[in-house]
């Protein structure tokens, strides 16, 4: 026999079919997937099981500083630990480039953060903040050749917001170095204006973020985009959708012929703007403090009918955790005088593909193969890891999970192994949850045990993304 590792008797689960089978593997890849392998050195049973491509978490943020608040409560090692109990193989942080310095200050900063930390691979999407001749006419095109092929931009945050010429320009760069371009679509000023004017009502509890960037601040700015989009020509994500109102931006332009790609996150078909309230309007809200704000159980259902239709190519967690006791909590005395001052984001994922499985799947609103589209065959398409991650065929790296699909769990903080002190789903049920995560050939978890080495994930140099690019007849 020639393998490693076969994988026997479970239910082989791609982007594409569902299917008896065992899979074999060989240094590292995998080599055969078929009925009746021949034996290999070890085995694993997986009869019960579904085996599916680990999940890639194409929107994460590691040890990313907070500008003055807060410091993330995940660097590299917890959050990957988290990522890898979670079903997860791959995920996909961002560099942050701060105002004044380079991008590849930042991408040096965050390689020193995540070497010899990670228990699952990794790739850098770039964050630009700072959109300076050279940045975006040097920099960000050796970037892209050196496998950082994906770049967010902000339409909100004082740290972070270019205005519309900056996102011009920043969205022409990335169509001349076929970069891909992620959007945080939320409009400033709008948000900027309801802030205070709810500030100087005294509304200052965490319920009032939400308040203060309603649908229409995000459906706008998701607009906006989309012209900008449209005007240079090159395509973008709208990332982390939360509602009706900006995926009916999406769903027009798409119709119009424009290459817009949408993803949505957990929390938006699993937590509401109520969460926010706490007890009593009280600071326990601040756990469910994120941007976009989650919002109500109609938008639920309304996003279920974007994954269906195909507005959303990829489920995220953006997973964004902060502490939440503590003077450098998410609660810190600053926060207390307002909500504005509450660092926006949550933990999530370590059970971004359990709630996808349990609402999605075992709800009958998506199909297996859908699931694995969503968590993991299309973040690898999209950003680059085409053929080598993200399904389950020769060749491609033996990155698989091991899904129990009828293991009912109750999330709670005890079992997370995240480097929060919450976990925003505390109580909440699943059906079906990772019995095994598999990274490159090696059981990096087996029942919730960590049994993968830290530093054991590696840098992914990821390819140009087969969406990027300048569009064909663009104004351009
Ligand atoms: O609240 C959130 N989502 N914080 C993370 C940063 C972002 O905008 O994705
Ligand atoms: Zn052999
Ligand atoms: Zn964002
Ligand atoms: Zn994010």
């Amino acid at each position: 026999d020639d393998f490693d590792l076969v994988i026997r008797g479970g239910t082989v689960v791609t982007a594409a079919d569902t299917a008896r089978a065992d899979v074999g593997i060989r240094d590292g890849r995998i080599a055969a997937v078929g009925l009746d392998l021949p034996g290999g050195r070890r085995t694993i049973d997986a009869d019960g099981l579904l085996v599916m491509p680990g999940g890639i978490d194409s929107h994460v943020h590691l040890a990313q500083p907070a500008f003055g608040g807060p410091a993330m409560a995940d660097g590299f090692e917890s959050g990957t630990r988290s990522a890898i109990a979670g079903g997860n193989t791959t995920v996909l942080p961002f560099a942050l480039q701060a105002r004044g310095t380079s991008l590849r200050e930042a991408v040096a900063a965050y390689h020193h953060e995540a070497d010899g930390q990670s228990y699952c691979d990794y790739g850098f999407h770039l964050i630009v903040t700072d959109p300076t001749p050279a940045v975006l006419g040097q920099e960000l095109p050796a970037l892209v050749e050196d496998g950082y092929s994906s770049l967010k931009v902000f339409m909100t945050y004082d740290d972070m917001v270019l205005n519309d010429r900056e996102l011009l320009e920043v969205f022409d760069a990335a169509g001349d170095c076929g970069a891909l371009v992620m959007v945080h679509c939320e409009g400033y000023d709008a948000i900027r204006f309801m802030t205070e004017r709810l500030e100087r009502a005294g509304k200052t509890a965490p319920y009032y973020h939400a308040v203060s960037r309603p649908e229409p601040v995000e459906r706008e700015a998701a607009h906006r985009a989309i012209t900008h989009s449209e005007i240079t020509g090159v395509p973008i994500m709208i990332v982390h959708v939360s509602g009706r109102e900006a995926m009916e931006q999406i769903r027009w332009a798409r119709g119009r012929g424009l290459r817009i790609l949408g993803e949505t996150c957990a929390q938006y078909v699993s937590l509401t703007a109520d969460d926010l309230k706490g007890l009593n309007m009280d600071e326990t809200g601040g756990k469910y403090v994120c941007s976009p704000p989650p919002r109500d159980r109609e938008s639920w259902e309304a996003i279920w009918n974007g994954i269906a239709t195909g507005v959303f190519q990829t489920f995220s967690s953006d997973h964004c955790p902060f502490f939440f006791e503590g003077p450098l909590g998410k609660m810190n005395p600053k926060a207390r005088t307002s909500f504005r001052w509450v660092p926006n984001g949550i933990p999530g994922v370590e059970v971004r593909m359990p709630i996808l499985f349990s609402e999605g799947v075992v709800k009958a609103r998506i199909s297996l193969q859908e699931f694995v589209a969503l968590t993991s065959t299309n973040h690898a398409r999209i950003y680059g890891l085409g053929g080598r991650k993200g399904s389950i065929a020769p060749g491609h790296d033996a990155d698989i999970v091991l899904w129990d699909p009828e293991r009912r769990v109750t999330i709670s903080q005890e079992i997370m192994h995240h480097g929060a002190d919450y976990t925003p789903w505390e109580g909440f049920e699943v059906t079906g949850w990772p019995q095994a995560t598999i990274l490159r050939g090696e059981v990096v978890m087996r029942e919730g045990e960590i049994l993968g080495a830290r530093g054991s994930g590696g840098f992914l140099r990821r390819d140009r993304s087969p969406m990027a690019g300048r569009a064909r007849g663009a104004f351009a």
